[in-house]
């Protein structure tokens, strides 16, 4: 699945981009401006202002909006009658803007976008697409051309449909648009932190959607990359040590996802963990690891080159869990521990989750996968049995998210580890089988 979202101002063609993109990639183009403007007309259709925040927002619930897709052209049903080019006028464009301002309006609007990209691969154009509605995306695009070339394309759509005009009408409306987009309090067009700037100011239609499948095909090549070659020979020189010295089992290999951002969380008995889930995972693994192991010259370069993200121990460290949602974003696997470090007790239910895991996956949009590790002790002993239990993906839109608050990130967090206990045959309190190291 891959998510692509295209901001920017008006008339920097971002609709002609996502069509020929969708068409490409032969996935579903999604219009969130013609929401905006199906509002905007139907307030004005009912001699509503629609600046007036009040009014708008009590004849809300009158409206019912619905997208469909036919022959991959999305179609707006507005109380279950399609729409047409009636959004399309300036007028409308002007109504679209001034809804756009109202809370009540985005939040009406949120999840209908959002749910689209929920089962769908898709491409949104919007204002707010990579920094609200989808923040996951994969690839983000922020489209941008000068205030003059906009308004001579717009010029030129309006025109070619029969709306009359003129350059200099359509260059003051554009201009105070994109104030409004731009200033206004809530969900402001800017470009998501992420995003890739393209001017094309310069470039022909057929220029800047070359330029978009660029930045995309890169991405799908990137996410299909399994290991890179330094952790591919580290992992095979492992596996033998390992395979040499321990009795390891693998269950629940057919669990593991193919594709997309993974959350994997397992318990931590000891060091080898992070090697047994290295060897017997079918992709690269990332993994937080303190920072002290990166002041160590050539260890660092190894350390990095292994996936491991320097983490700060000593309190909040933003910049380490901010890489981390960056790599689950990117479809990658991240492995993590929630609880916190290496627990040496072999029942994982002694212990206390963190929300760091949770925070993680809410962040990426990642499902979590709960992966147990079973042993009889937890010395090293030469030929110990060991078993690594992976356990069915979580998907995200089972993690209990809506508002991302502190306490759905634990919840989520320790839904995955009662998860893991499960699957170990944990489930009582608390156990003292075992050595204790
Ligand atoms: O892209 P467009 O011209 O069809 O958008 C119409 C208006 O809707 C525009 O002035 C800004 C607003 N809009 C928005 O605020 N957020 C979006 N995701 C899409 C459009």
């Amino acid at each position: 699945m891959i998510r692509i979202a295209i901001d920017g101002p008006g008339g920097a063609g971002k609709s002609s981009l996502a069509k020929a993109v969708a068409k490409r990639l032969g996935i579903i183009y999604v219009d969130t401006g013609a929401l905006y403007r199906t509002i905007g007309v139907y307030m004005l259709g009912k001699g509503i202002n629609p600046s007036d925040e009040e009014k708008v927002s009590a004849n809300l619930p009158d409206l019912k909006l619905e997208l469909k897709f036919i022959d991959g052209n999305q179609v707006i049903l507005l109380n279950g009658k399609a729409v047409g080019d009636e959004i399309r006028t300036p007028e409308a464009s002007m109504a679209a803007s001034a809804v756009s301002a109202l809370g009540s309006v985005r939040e009406f609007l949120l999840m209908t976008q959002r749910n689209i990209a929920e089962n769908n691969s898709v491409i949104m154009d919007g204002r707010d697409i990579g920094t609200v509605i989808l923040p996951y995306a994969e690839v983000k695009i922020f489209l941008t051309a000068s205030p003059e070339a906009r308004a001579k394309r717009r010029f030129a759509e309006l025109t070619a449909k029969g709306i009359e005009t003129t350059y200099e009408k359509v260059y003051t409306e554009m201009v105070e648009r994109d104030k409004n987009d731009s200033t206004r309090a809530l969900a402001p067009c800017v470009p998501a932190d992420d995003a890739v700037l393209l001017d094309n100011s310069e470039l022909t239609a057929e220029g800047t959607t070359d330029a978009v499948l660029k930045i995309v095909n890169k991405e799908i090549k990137q996410r299909k990359k399994k290991f890179n070659p330094f952790y591919r020979v580290c992992r095979i020189l492992i596996t033998v040590f390992m395979r040499l010295t321990m009795i390891i089992k693998v269950t629940g290999k057919e669990n593991i996802p193919a594709e997309g951002g993974v959350v994997l969380c397992s318990n931590h008995i000891g060091i080898r963990d992070v090697f047994l889930i290295g060897i017997t995972y079918p992709r690269q693994l990332f993994f937080l690891s303190k920072k002290e192991w990166f002041k160590i010259p050539v260890m660092s370069s190894v350390m990095r080159a292994w996936g491991a993200i320097p983490l700060d121990r000593g309190g909040k460290d933003v910049g380490a869990l901010k890489n981390a949602v960056v790599v689950a974003k990117k479809g990658k696997t991240l492995a993590l521990f929630p609880q916190g470090t290496r627990k040496p007790g072999i029942n994982p239910k002694d212990t206390q989750v963190k929300s760091g895991a949770g925070m993680i996956a809410y962040h990426s949009h990642a499902d979590m996968l709960p992966v147990c590790i079973k042993t009889d002790g937890v010395k090293y002993r030469f030929m110990r049995k060991i078993e690594v239990i992976y356990g069915k993906p979580i998907k995200y839109s089972e993690l209990g998210f809506e508002r991302g608050s502190v306490g759905e990130f634990k919840d989520a967090t320790s839904k995955v580890f009662d998860e893991i206990c499960e699957l170990g045959g944990y489930s009582s309190l608390p156990s003292d089988e075992g050595e204790q190291s």
